[in-house]
């Protein structure tokens, strides 16, 4: 009879190591002898759904085919043009990459050749790696730490510079920023780029999206990823919207094949069906305004805690005291809290909470009031 062998976790924890990131579920199975499927990661902000019907379809008809024999089309025509029908925009201002990382890497590169980036912090630690692979300057801009519970909200930053980098909603914040603050920054800045990857699973965000206005400015960047709303970080798969120029350009130097196979049937099929999506994403606004509203109001009875306002699936806790014990505690449960140490302007006092199944929130909210009472 055949025996499956026990998972190998230690190439992939060495991987992942060191990393800024949240999502770190690999090494923390292979500590506590678990598997990955086992761990509550709130630590990167997924949907916890099982997968659509329509993915699992797509990648078994991909093998059924035996579409990875061959090299992936390589100018991704069928993506762009599904892409292009989906936002109402030419194909020829849409380049698929490998997840929206491969893109920051290639913004990184567009920004570093105009002078100075502004990275609005507490912000997303890619788009600095992103700008020390060009040799990119750059500066952090201190966003306010506090801000209400009414979103949109009006982008409060107008820094000096000549590129400005704006996440929608802002990661690890979760502030959902008004399009109309927005566009008054495009007029400012040689280049903007607006970073969405959460912007479609968050509950009204879509009227803020910038993708309409890449139409009026060629020095907006506008970046989707498939990763959150589909939880697929393991297929790679996001899009940039811009100046066609701008991206062709990109597409010269780029590796050859950077989608495989899988991840270009998965997006042509997730995103040709609208009345499917529409209802995805109904579930998933609901979700996240249902369980927010519980897990916040939990985790806000607790006295050292404050609780900040969030308009998506994540959001920021504030300790009076470190949380650098509260989140080992949890860890050894098997459960993972985003460390915020890593962030700019935030230390050990913070750290970022990711929604998940009402089972596991309820599994966390416990956890985290125990953590505080050892
Ligand atoms: C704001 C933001 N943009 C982009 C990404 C990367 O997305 P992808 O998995 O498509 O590379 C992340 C991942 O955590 C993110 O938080």
């Amino acid at each position: 009879m055949h025996k499956s062998k026990p998972y190998d976790y230690t190439k992939k924890a060495m991987q992942i190591s060191n990393l800024n990131h949240g999502g770190n579920v690999y090494a923390n199975a292979k500590q506590l002898n678990l598997l990955p499927s086992e761990i509550i990661d709130a630590s990167a902000s997924l949907v916890p759904f099982p997968p659509p019907q329509i993915l699992i379809d797509s990648l078994n008809m991909e093998i059924k085919n035996l579409g990875f024999r061959y090299y992936p089309e390589r100018n991704l025509s069928d993506l762009k043009e599904i892409i292009g029908k989906f936002h109402a925009i030419n194909p020829n201002n849409i380049l698929p990459g490998n997840g929206a990382s491969e893109l920051i890497t290639w913004a990184g590169y567009e920004a570093s050749k105009f002078g100075i980036s502004c990275i609005p912090s507490p912000g997303f630690v890619d788009y600095e790696r992103s700008l020390n692979c060009w040799n990119g300057n750059f500066i952090h801009c201190e966003l306010p730490k506090t801000w209400n519970n009414i979103f949109p909200q009006s982008f409060p930053i107008h820094p000096k510079g000549d590129v400005i980098w704006i996440t929608n909603p802002h990661n690890p914040t979760g502030q959902l920023w008004e399009k109309n603050s927005l566009e008054a920054i495009i007029k400012k800045y040689k280049l903007v780029i607006c970073d969405e990857a959460f912007l479609s699973i968050t509950p009204n965000g879509e009227k803020e999206s910038l993708i309409p206005l890449t139409k009026k400015y060629d020095n907006l960047l506008v970046l989707r990823s498939l990763t959150k709303i589909f939880n697929i970080p393991g297929l790679r798969l996001g899009y940039i919207i811009g100046s066609s120029k701008i991206l062709k350009q990109w597409t010269i130097k780029r590796d050859p094949w950077p989608l495989n196979s899988f991840a270009i049937k998965a997006g042509i099929d997730l995103l040709s069906n609208q009345k499917f999506y529409q209802e995805w994403t109904d579930q998933i606004h609901s979700w996240i305004n249902i369980e927010r509203k519980r897990v916040c109001e939990k985790l806000s009875k607790i006295e050292k805690l404050k609780v900040h306002n969030s308009s998506t699936n994540f959001f920021l806790i504030e300790s009076k005291e470190s949380l650098s014990r509260n989140i080992k505690y949890l860890e050894n449960k098997g459960i993972l809290l985003r460390e915020c140490t890593s962030f700019r302007f935030l230390d050990d006092k913070w750290a970022r909470i990711s929604l998940q199944t009402r089972k596991n929130n309820i599994l966390l909210c416990k956890e985290i009031q125990n953590s505080f009472r050892k």
